[in-house]
């Protein structure tokens, strides 16, 4: 059998012409226009303001969801603060049950993600924290845009983050908001000449990698491998060429790994965001972005549906969300995922958890990290993007056998 084409599908959106296609207005919040909000370099940025705000520091706890990434963990190491780790329910929600009956004296905040784009119930977490006395996260690393319950998305913490590069064609971007009275939004150091020539320019070199900018990506290709060549010439032959700017989530899967679990960058961290991509995350046009992820979020549903070996995980996508990635259950995950990764296929696992992490009874998240593939959903994938990721899932993952008729 002859080996699959090398498919290189971005996992993250880029910027094309019809980034600026469709109308600006939807129905949808967003943090973007959360009244009390600050750009900033990062999700992972915005969470270490966001401790800051709150005073964490040395001797004070956050209790973080076992199912995670390592950048949500590494700013409450960074300020020298600990980490516990609390079980999620099948549908992603803090088990309430379990953390009235452990939480320790010492902590100071809870920090709920919005899994993959779909709004947690905030309420009964709002009330848990106010019995306590503990300060909430909330995470819409994964959710840009919507409702969760009664409220916008973002308006339940006491602050709120938000990643502008899962939703926006941006090398960088995040949010801090702040819903409680009293805190002090942080003063940002302004990004130098140079990011902000960086930050456009990479941008650019985003879109023409990937061929979205018709008319100019061999103009822009070319000026970007003209550069490089007078960079090895200048500094000598070390210096790589870049086939484009790498943002996180686009990395070789163990330098990332590996960029997540390290301590954050101070600096980069207290810097504010770029112009450009400041611009891009407020001007481009947001009804297609959400509808694009919905009409692909529902196209996996189905493609996955009443198939052997795989099953969506959260198959009803609520009404007034984004989803950012689709969480698909695989029985056998290994070794097909490390060869969808070989592929370029644009799929993420959070299987390198935290060091510690417990195993707690009627946990999700340990089995979750196993299990569970995150596959890109965004508004810059196209109709045959979205088969060929099907093909690999259906070739790796689905017994042809045991697979039952669509
Ligand atoms: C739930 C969650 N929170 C925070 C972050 C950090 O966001 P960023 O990559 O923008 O630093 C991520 C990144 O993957 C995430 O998935």
């Amino acid at each position: 059998m002859s080996p699959p084409p090398t498919m290189l599908a971005p996992r993250l959106p880029v910027i094309g012409w019809s980034t600026f296609a469709g109308a600006a207005h939807i129905d949808q919040h967003s943090l973007l226009d959360h009244p009390r909000h600050l750009s900033t370099t990062s999700g992972r940025a915005a969470i270490l303001l966001a401790l800051e705000c709150l005073r964490v520091g040395p001797g004070d706890l956050v209790l973080l969801p076992t199912y995670h990434c390592p950048t949500m963990v590494s700013p409450v190491k960074t300020l020298g603060a600990d980490a516990a780790f609390y079980p999620i329910d099948e549908h992603g929600a803090p088990r309430l049950d379990w953390l009235s009956a452990h939480v320790p004296a010492s902590t100071k905040a809870l920090l709920v993600p919005h899994y993959f784009g779909l709004p947690q119930p905030m309420e009964a977490v709002r009330a848990w924290c106010d019995a306590r006395g503990i300060a909430l996260i909330e995470d819409c690393a994964h959710a840009m845009f919507g409702r969760a319950g009664a409220r916008p998305i973002g308006s339940w913490g006491d602050v709120a983050i938000a990643s502008l590069t899962k939703f926006f064609p941006t090398p960088e971007g995040g949010i801090l908001a702040l819903n409680r009275a009293g805190l002090t939004m942080p003063a940002l150091t302004p990004a130098s000449r140079i990011d902000q020539v960086k930050a456009g320019s990479d941008i650019l070199h985003m879109g023409a990698a990937h061929d979205r900018l018709t008319g100019l990506n061999r103009l822009i290709r070319g000026a970007f491998a003209l550069k490089s060549a007078l960079r090895r010439l200048v500094k000598g032959p070390s210096t790589g060429t870049q086939a484009a700017p790498s943002r996180h989530g686009e990395l070789d899967e163990a330098e990332e790994i590996d960029a997540n679990m390290a301590l954050i960058d101070l600096p980069l961290s207290h810097r504010a965001l770029t112009h450009a991509s400041g611009w891009i995350s407020r001007r481009v046009p947001r009804r297609r972005i959400v509808e694009a992820r919905r009409h692909h979020y529902a196209f996996f549903t189905e493609a996955f549906s009443r198939r052997d070996g795989v099953h969506p995980l959260l198959p009803a996508l609520p009404p007034d969300c984004a989803p950012y990635v689709f969480p698909l259950w695989v029985r056998t995950p290994d070794p097909g995922y490390a060869e969808m990764r070989r592929l370029g296929v644009p799929v993420s696992r959070w299987d390198r958890l935290w060091p510690g992490v417990p195993g707690l009874p009627g946990d999700a998240g340990k089995s979750w990290s196993h299990h569970v593939l995150q596959l890109a959903c965004h508004q810059d994938l196209s109709e045959s993007d979205l088969h060929r990721i099907v093909e690999q899932v259906e070739r790796l993952f689905i017994t042809p056998a045991a697979a039952a008729p669509r």
